[in-house]
């Protein structure tokens, strides 16, 4: 399991794998010119700016100014680290990663996260274990036939059954000899409070485990299997565990949510469970937290269309609502699929059956008719449950930026409540003006502004012109030598671009992509990749002219200040002189 990738498998991979083919299983992309656009997975937008290149092998947004080449794409994507992406590229182009053998002690300082999911692993096969074929399995077994829970679907979800007794499986890790203090970062083991030890965190539960999209176990869900408090017992979060942006069940239904273009979300593991026996596979449930932004971007590489499953109760109603903004935010399709009163999809399912149970999801309501159904709910139809219910609608009506779909919905509540249209118009006018006040200038200029301007406060001119420069030598790199020779980035004020352009200067054979994956730093990265996208005409003379250019103006600046510096001298203006010399020294020490 555990092993350091070498080098040279890195590169190799690298070599094997393309940008566009890895970027398109999340992105639809069509070619433009030398490259490939679409809209981008990591922020929301109508019009694509998210662009790839095929020949650099990176891609860069230009709007949320996000780039990399195809290791940062995958790690930003799925979340993964850098050997888990390199190891997803290899098993996907066929690259054999040698195993080297490390002591206990060099594994542990390697790479954490990867013992973390080993020791995950290693309960996970311990509780499914004891469930199939450990007579303490027994009861939870029948637990689950009972609960008409298929061996199928115990199969495929490996479910388990962590045994009564208080340290089982702590007991059966000391055994192989494994860290206690490591295993306890994965929640499975606590340490004692009174005396020394550990005891088990599960016991006597029904054991999910949840994987992530790459079959890597990252936490677990733990039933009681009666009355019992808590009734479901999680994995904390951990260096691999983070509840809002892991869904139980994706790792099996990625596939069938690209081939259906939906996705059910629902709330419980059983309900999970029972869509996936019914085969309904093209669902995910939460776990334990309300949906998240970082959830609904997941999802969204892998299906158009949501429908948020919930149960009738108040809860599920609330949960639905607060979820709607972040639809409306990530700009996509949602219907909510309320169950009548009493049911969760796995009950309904059970007692109604899968035919009813798709009927009710062709009728689920798009976001703003349910809004509007709740609101007519909550408040009535009387004139204050009117008012009421437009002050609720308005504001998320307004947020849908299809101005079509926006005045059909409009249309929509005039008739449902019964108020004129034009009435609503005006109310909906009246709110836009108050938001347009405070969000005046979208996020996405000042974005784009900390990421074009590195160092912010600086005069603009000479950024400009370093910027020009590190672009030239990424996009022309006949060009770095030359930038070398003449020293130009010890003239460089901005500190962000002259650390690009050394790194540029030392791995001058290595291509942008390669450079990237020396940059620990995400942010210099999607600068790199940036100013490395342009698709500027470069030649020979052009270039020599810029760096002229630059350094005159340097040179100028840099003689204003001496100049300055001996007037202040002359007349004895020893503040000025003072400032005067910090500031010179400040440019002499960024040599
Ligand atoms: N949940 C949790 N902790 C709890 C209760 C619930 O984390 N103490 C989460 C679980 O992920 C659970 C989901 O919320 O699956 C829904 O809870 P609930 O509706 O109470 O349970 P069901 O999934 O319906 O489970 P069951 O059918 O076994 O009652
Ligand atoms: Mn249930």
């Amino acid at each position: 399991m555990m092993s350091f990738i070498p080098e040279d498998k890195i590169l190799e991979i690298k070599n094997r794998a393309d940008i566009v083919d890895v970027v398109s299983e999340f992105v639809q992309v069509k070619g433009v010119g030398r490259n490939f656009i679409g809209l981008c997975p990591f922020h929301s937008e109508k019009t694509p700016s998210f662009t790839v290149s095929s020949e650099k092998q990176i891609f860069y947004c230009f709007g949320c100014g996000t780039g990399g080449n195809v290791f940062s794409f995958l790690m930003k994507i799925e979340g993964l680290s850098f050997p888990e992406a390199v190891r997803r590229l290899a098993r996907r182009y066929g690259v054999q990663i040698p195993t080297v053998s490390l002591s206990s002690e060099q594994k542990r300082r390697l790479n954490e996260r990867e013992e973390l999911f080993s020791i995950n692993r290693t309960a996970m096969e311990f509780f499914h274990h004891t469930l199939l074929h450990d007579k303490a399995g027994r009861k939870a077994l029948d637990y689950l036939r009972d609960r008409q829970i298929s061996d199928q679907a115990i199969q495929d979800f490996r479910l388990g059954f962590a045994p009564e007794g208080w340290d089982n499986l702590a007991r059966y890790f000391f055994q192989k000899r494994l860290s206690p203090s490591l295993v306890e970062k994965t929640g499975l083991i606590v340490p004692r409070k009174n005396s020394s030890g550990y005891y088990d965190r599960f016991r006597n539960r029904i054991m999910f485990p949840i994987l992530n999209l790459n079959m890597q176990v990252i936490g677990f869900g733990g039933r009681v299997m009666d009355d019992g408090t808590p009734k479901y017992l999680n994995s904390p979060e951990s260096p691999i565990y983070n509840k809002s942006r892991s869904l139980y069940g994706l790792h099996l239904a990625r596939q069938p949510c690209r081939n259906t273009g939906t996705v059910y979300i629902v709330e419980g593991y059983f309900d999970l469970l029972r869509l996936h026996q019914f085969g309904v596979e093209n669902s995910v449930a939460t776990l334990g937290t309300a949906l998240t932004e970082e959830h609904v971007r997941l999802l969204k590489g892998y299906a158009q269309r949501v429908i948020l499953v919930f149960d009738s109760d108040a809860a599920g109603l609330r949960a639905a609502r607060r979820s709607i903004d972040i639809f409306m935010k990530q700009e996509m399709e949602a219907q909510v699929l309320v169950l009548p009163s009493g049911h969760d999809p796995d009950s309904f399912l059970l007692q109604h059956g899968l035919e009813q149970f798709k009927e009710s999801s062709e009728k689920a309501l798009g976001i703003i008719p349910f809004l509007i159904e709740s609101a007519v709910k909550d408040h009535g139809l009387s004139v204050e449950g009117k008012i009421r219910i437009t002050n609720d609608i308005i504001q998320p009506i307004m947020a849908i930026r299809d101005s079509v779909a926006r005045s059909l919905y409009i249309k929509m509540l005039s008739e449902r409540i019964g108020v004129n249209e034009s009435a609503i118009m005006e109310k909906a006018r009246q709110v836009t003006a108050q938001s347009r006040g405070k969000t005046f200038g979208s996020l996405r200029e000042t974005d784009r502004q900390t990421i074009f301007q590195p160092g912010g406060q600086k005069q603009p001119g000479e950024i400009r012109f370093e910027r020009h420069i590190v672009a030239m030598m990424l996009q022309f790199p006949e060009m770095i030598q030359e930038v070398e020779e003449r020293n130009l980035l010890n003239y460089f004020t901005d500190a962000t671009l002259k650390t690009i352009g050394q790194m540029i200067i030392t791995h001058q054979q290595k291509s942008v992509s390669e450079i990237i994956d020396l940059m620990e730093d995400k942010r210099l990265q999607s600068i790199s990749a940036g100013l490395a996208m342009g698709e500027e005409v470069w030649n020979r003379e052009g270039c020599i002219k810029l760096m002229d250019q630059f350094e005159k103006s340097r040179k100028r600046q840099e003689d204003d200040l001496l100049e300055k510096i001996k007037q202040a001298e002359s007349s004895k203006d020893d503040v000025l002189l003072l400032k005067l010399l910090k500031q010179k020294q400040v440019e002499v020490t960024s040599r």
